[in-house]
């Protein structure tokens, strides 16, 4: 196992950006940066052996500046929607950035994901990212302490170990926003790729992707991912939740107790063999299609990164669930520490 940290560009503002490569002795790696934390690259073999990088991204600091995808960045502090960016805890209102359509709050603005955190390398297998969040970033209660560890093992798991503490009661919900492409984006679209999630149910959404607070069974639902299969089979089936969002883009509730790690979703490029799971102790997994992409955005050798050609599977605490009772709490008390697991295995 090695792990070497090196100067990656400088910021317009002269603050500078490293970069940091973990490699098993498999010559299985990753690449992160300072700059969001961002899981930039995962380079994996396919089943002749030939290595490939999994991850959409960009070759440079300006595809990650200019990016409004969220590419391989650690969000925070609340990851996905909260409606009308405004929410009630302890009898007291917040209102958060509202940077979706001035309506919603999406993955809580961009303060963690464009942030510059402190790393270091606590062995020789793993980097810890830090970064402080004060008190009142982005609407958000309390001065938030958050370490994201990445740990590659040579069992080609990359574990993503986030911990976190307020000073204040307050919401958390972090996640990675990886978008994967097993046959590397030089292969085009996504469609082709086999999933299977381990989900029974998951949580419908309105117009603006706020979920209505029905759990609603995949069963007989081009959200039937419980057996393997393509994940464009069904995406064009005649489903409102499906037109609505240009794909799947939805909260799956993850089979099994929230707070143990368990297997979350699977999913297999034929052509090439490469493979991914999930595992996460996180309530919910979102299926991500990448149907906002629209080739306007450069990727990874100067391929243009157009609709589906990368999926996300961002592990998280549902959508919207400071504003919904019923869903599994995402509150944690001042001085309780936020803990989660998620392992993207290749
Ligand atoms: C999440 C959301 C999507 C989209 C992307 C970023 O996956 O659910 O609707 O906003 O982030 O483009």
């Amino acid at each position: 196992m090695s792990v070497y940290k090196s100067l990656y560009d400088t910021m317009p503002d002269g603050r500078e950006v490293y970069v940091y490569k973990i490699e098993n002795n498999n010559g299985v790696y990753v690449e992160l940066l300072t700059r969001g934390a961002t899981l930039s690259s995962f380079v994996c073999p396919d089943r002749d052996g030939n290595m490939g990088d999994i991850i959409m991204g960009f070759d440079s600091l300006a595809g990650h500046l200019a990016t409004t995808t969220y590419a391989g960045q650690i969000i925070g502090q609340y990851a996905n929607r909260i409606c009308d960016g405004r929410f009630t805890l302890g009898g007291r209102e917040y209102n958060v950035t509202k940077n979706e359509n001035g309506v919603t709050c999406l993955h809580g603005g961009d303060e963690y994901s464009s942030a510059l955190w402190k790393a270091i390398i606590t062995d020789d297998n793993a980097v810890e990212f830090s970064y402080h969040s004060p008190d009142g970033a982005e609407g958000f209660p309390g001065n938030v302490d958050i370490t994201v560890q990445y740990v590659l093992t040579d069992h080609g798991e990359l574990e993503i170990h986030y911990a976190a503490t307020s000073d204040k009661d307050t919401v958390m919900n972090f996640t990675n926003h990886a978008y994967f492409n097993l046959g590397t984006v030089q292969s085009g679209d996504i469609l082709g790729t086999v999933l299977q999630l381990n989900c029974d149910s998951f949580t419908p959404t309105d117009a603006r992707s706020i979920p209505t607070g029905e759990i609603r069974p995949v069963e007989g639902t081009a959200f039937d991912f419980r057996a393997p299969k393509p994940i464009g089979r069904d995406i064009g089936a005649d489903d409102e939740q499906l037109r609505q969002c240009k794909g799947y883009d939805h909260n799956f509730c993850i089979n099994g107790e929230a707070g143990t790690l368990r297997l979350a979703a699977k999913a297999l490029d034929e052509g090439c063999g490469r493979k991914l799971e999930v595992w996460t102790d996180l309530p919910g997994i979102q299926l991500y299609t990448g149907n906002f992409l629209d080739g306007s955005e450069t990727g990874k050798g100067g391929v243009a990164l157009q609709k589906h050609y990368g999926f996300c599977l961002e592990t998280q605490y549902y959508p919207d669930t400071p504003n919904q009772p019923a869903f599994p709490s995402c509150e944690r008390k001042a001085g309780e520490t936020f803990r989660s697991l998620t392992i993207f295995k290749v």
